[in-house]
């Protein structure tokens, strides 16, 4: 081995083992062909450790996430608002990149193929979870919303670097007409960070953006969004690129990351070895990527789309395969080229 990797694995729950166990066979089909060495480090975190430990975040994984900067991460089910948000809060990530890519063989929900990105911002917006309520009749209740320069410098200096990448432009979208405040500085210091760094942009309402995500999806390739609006587009684009079940997320800091598949626990499938575990599996290529193994992350991309190519399906997607049996087909697909 040239060099060893070190993560904090969260299985998570419902399907959230049978995804991860697919996951780290194709981790081992990297290993083969890649000489890296894998460390998953289990930690506990979800409704599984609610019910045995009373804390869906642990204080060790909360300790080993911060040691190690980089989690793998499952879906969680019930606890799941728990355990990101506190998650991400630790670790600093301050942006979500969420891909919506149709893949081969995957119908998109609109008729037209999707390749874009989100760009969301991680860390403020409403999800400072600052709300209060008149605790006699909890007949009204205010949430505070904070939006800081630093914040949207960080998250729009993502953004035009994935762009750089791509076609260079990236889709600003807000709500400033109404929010002119938190919205307002969203845009302005968005816009200002981004023509900087020569990218060419266009901005859009929110709702705008939703409706026209569904007619002309090929307008946008980047899209930057506050913390809300980003999670209610992502899952409408995953959604009309094929399926959320296929969608993974990126959540970057400054030398941390959280890797995770968009979708839930699944608890009507789960146990069954029947679930897709794509999401996870091109999660993992995108911790790949942050680490810098950009060809190993090309790799088992490129080994899913070819698996998906070839009909290797599961049931989700109309085939029969089990979870490991999908799992198998890619990972093949990446040791083929291992030299003996
Ligand atoms: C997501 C999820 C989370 C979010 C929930 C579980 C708190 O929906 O990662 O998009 O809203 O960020
Ligand atoms: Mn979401």
């Amino acid at each position: 081995m040239t060099s060893v990797v070190r993560f904090c694995l969260i299985e998570g729950d419902g399907i959230g083992p049978e995804v991860t166990r697919a996951t780290l066979r194709v981790l081992e089909a990297v290993s083969r062909r890649f000489g890296i060495g894998f460390e998953p480090v289990l930690c506990e975190a979800g409704d599984e450790a609610a019910r045995r430990r009373g804390t869906p975040l642990p204080e060790e994984t909360l300790r080993k996430a911060r040691e190690l900067r980089v989690v793998l991460k499952g879906p969680v089910g019930e606890t799941a608002g728990e355990v990101v948000t506190v998650l991400r809060r630790e670790l600093g990530t301050f942006a979500a990149v969420r891909p919506a890519k149709t893949l081969p063989g995957v119908k998109p929900r609109c008729g037209k193929s999707l390749d874009l990105v989100i760009v969301r911002e991680l860390l403020e917006g409403l999800y400072v979870q600052t709300e209060y309520t008149d605790v006699v009749a909890g007949d009204f209740a205010v949430a505070l919303r904070v939006a800081s320069r630093r914040e949207v410098e960080r998250v729009a200096r993502l953004a035009a670097r994935i762009a750089k990448e791509r076609k260079g432009m990236v889709a600003v979208v807000h709500k400033a007409n109404v929010l002119r405040h938190t919205c307002g500085l969203f845009r302005r210091v968005a816009l200002e960070v981004l023509r900087s760094e020569g990218i060419h942009v266009e901005e859009y309402y929110v709702d705008a953006a939703a409706a026209l995500l569904v007619r002309t999806p090929e307008r946008f390739d980047v899209m930057l969004t506050p913390n809300l609006f980003g999670d209610i587009l992502s899952d409408l684009a995953a959604e009309l690129s094929g399926s959320l079940g296929l969608s993974p997320s990126a959540n970057i800091g400054e030398g941390t990351g959280i890797f995770e598949p968009v979708h839930g626990a699944a608890f009507d499938i789960a146990g069954i070895g029947i679930a897709n575990p794509t999401a996870m599996m091109l999660a993992a290529a995108m911790m790949l990527d942050f680490l810098g193994y950009r060809e190993a992350a090309r790799a088992v991309e490129k080994a899913v789309e070819d698996a998906l190519a070839s009909g290797a399906r599961t049931p989700d997607l109309g085939g029969n395969l089990k979870t490991m049996e999908f799992a198998e087909e890619v990972a093949k697909r990446i040791e083929a080229t291992v030299q003996h």
